[in-house]
């Protein structure tokens, strides 16, 4: 006999459906599975007939053939082996196919029978609810997870023997819950801790206002790894379906924990990382650090120290907010619209201006590692000093706790929404070149300023988009309706030419 059962590979984020095709009839006995499977798939046939054997179940002393289809979906991983031992079940008439209507199954087996936990069961179930399947079975490890795509009933089972006892009708099934799990209580660290640094408590707020990526310049112990830590509690938390999507990339790389994470990603690679581990890609393609960071940030300390190939590789997510990645034939796209932070010292010693020996060429050297594209997208560039150390003791703190600052954000960011509806960007910092001239216009007299600076050389022209998008949620966070002359000037105080001339 004959059985087709639902299933879902993963492919980079997403998932693909699969379907696992079981023939069983008379015949020498032997088990083949065929439809480009990898290595984990072929070890899923040892797995398969011991759980099968193991759940009191009978494994058919036939000629068994396994199909997984279509053969152009990569299929790589465990995830099949509980959709290919219920096929052997069904085809070899131990469970009726009708139970299976409308029904998907993901899970990786043990040789005893009990399910273990498969990467990617979120993006699975979103499968299952875009094909319009009731009801998706999976591993318990997974069922909170998965339980938080609406419209789809899961299973959360813990053997074999479990589902067959369900698919048979002797045994209920439990259905599982959505976990949708708490934001940090702590709220992650507060920007009441940072003494001093206006200037770049100011630069941070813009930057999470607008969206904007920012470079912080300074020298070591100044606090710049302490202020991006707390770019993230500066943004409004995010919604549901923002926080189903950062869910979605954790799960898909393994990192999920079963439950929706309802905080803003923090994420801080070491420089020493590949251009794969930051961006995503590998023979089975697993999201890098910048899909990880989806919807929050990521902060690339010493910026100039990371390899050319891994800043290169940055340049189309910062552009387009996602990463493409090429399969043979197939384009996979990882999402990836973080805000990037990056921390530099002025030159390649670190040392503050009056102690620095570094030659001209050692400087220039050191800046000329960051290419012209990555400082494209860089909109705000802030000069961080040491504090003075009678103000780093300080009983006092200064300046607003982050969740003053967050509601100001908060009220900037819903007007860009506004204005920005029905474009394909949210924020400020989304907006490209030709986006930002259409959406921001000067009054004449503003405009006059910026023009200047334009003609005298000072400015280049996606310098002047940069200056625009700031100046933009400058205002935003003023609520003010037209750009004025004040938030151009602030704008042009985070340009990068200035640190260039500053460190030239
Ligand atoms: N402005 C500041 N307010 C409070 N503590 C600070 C400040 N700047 C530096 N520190 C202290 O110095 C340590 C080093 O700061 P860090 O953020 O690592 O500096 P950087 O990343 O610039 O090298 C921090 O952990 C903090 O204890
Ligand atoms: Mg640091």
């Amino acid at each position: 006999m004959l059985a087709s059962i639902s299933t879902f590979a993963l492919e980079g984020v997403r998932s693909h459906p699969v379907t696992v095709e079981v023939d069983v009839r008379r015949g020498l006995p032997a088990f083949t599975l065929v439809g480009l499977p990898d290595r984990a798939v072929r070890e899923s046939r040892e797995r398969v007939r011991a759980a099968v054997q193991n759940s009191g179940l009978e494994f058919p002393l036939m000629r068994i053939t396994v199909n997984l289809a279509p053969a152009h979906v990569r299929k790589a991983g465990p995830g099949f082996d509980l959709a290919i031992a219920v096929g052997v079940l069904v085809a070899s008439r131990q469970v009726r196919p009708e139970s299976l209507d409308s029904t998907a199954l993901c899970g990786e087996l043990s040789l005893s029978g009990e399910l273990r936990s498969v990467r990617g069961a979120l993006a699975a179930a979103l499968g299952a609810r875009d094909l319009a399947l009731g009801r998706l079975i999976v591993p318990p490890g997974n069922g909170g997870e998965a339980a938080l795509v609406a419209g789809v009933e899961v299973i959360g089972a813990r053997s074999l023997g479990e589902i067959a006892g369900v698919l048979r009708g002797e045994q209920m099934p439990v259905p599982a819950t959505p976990e949708t799990g708490d934001p940090d209580p702590r709220g992650g660290p507060d920007l009441l801790d940072v003494r001093g640094q206006e200037d770049a408590k100011r630069a941070l707020e813009i930057a999470a206002a607008g969206g904007h990526n920012l470079l912080m310049v300074g020298p070591p112990g100044v606090g710049k790894t302490m202020l991006a830590r707390r770019l993230p509690g500066l943004l409004p938390p995010p919604d549901l379906e923002e926080a189903l999507e950062i869910t979605q990339m954790h799960s898909a790389a393994g990192l999920a924990a079963g439950r929706l994470i309802r905080d803003r990603p923090f994420r801080a690679p070491h420089h020493t990382i590949s251009a794969q581990g930051l961006v995503g890609g590998g023979a089975v393609p697993r999201p890098g650090e910048i899909t990880l960071a989806h919807r929050g940030v990521l902060f690339l300390d010493e910026l100039p120290e990371f390899g050319r190939s891994a800043l290169d590789a940055l340049r189309q997510p910062l552009e387009e907010g996602r990463v493409e990645i090429m399969r043979g034939q197939r384009t996979l796209e990882f999402p990836a619209n973080a805000i990037l932070v990056a921390a530099c010292n002025r030159c390649p010693c670190g040392r503050p201006a009056d102690s620095c020996r570094c030659g001209a060429n050692e400087r220039d050297r050191y800046l000329r590692r960051l290419s012209g594209p990555l400082l494209d997208r860089l909109d705000l560039v802030c000069d961080v000093r040491p504090v003075p150390p009678v103000q780093l003791v300080d009983e006092e703190p200064s300046g607003p706790p982050s969740a003053i600052v967050r509601e100001r954000v908060a009220a900037a960011r819903e007007r860009q929404r506004a204005r920005l509806a029905g474009t394909p960007a949210r924020c400020n910092g989304d907006m490209d070149g030709r986006l930002t001239r259409l959406t921001v216009s000067l009054r004449p007299e503003v405009a006059t300023g910026l023009t200047r600076g334009r003609e005298s050389g000072a400015l280049s022209g996606r310098g002047h988009d940069r200056v625009l998008r700031v100046a933009r949620t400058i205002a935003d966070l003023a609520a003010r309706g037209d750009v004025a002359s004040e938030d151009v000037d602030e704008a042009l105080s985070y340009r990068f030419d200035g640190w260039e001339r500053m460190a030239a």
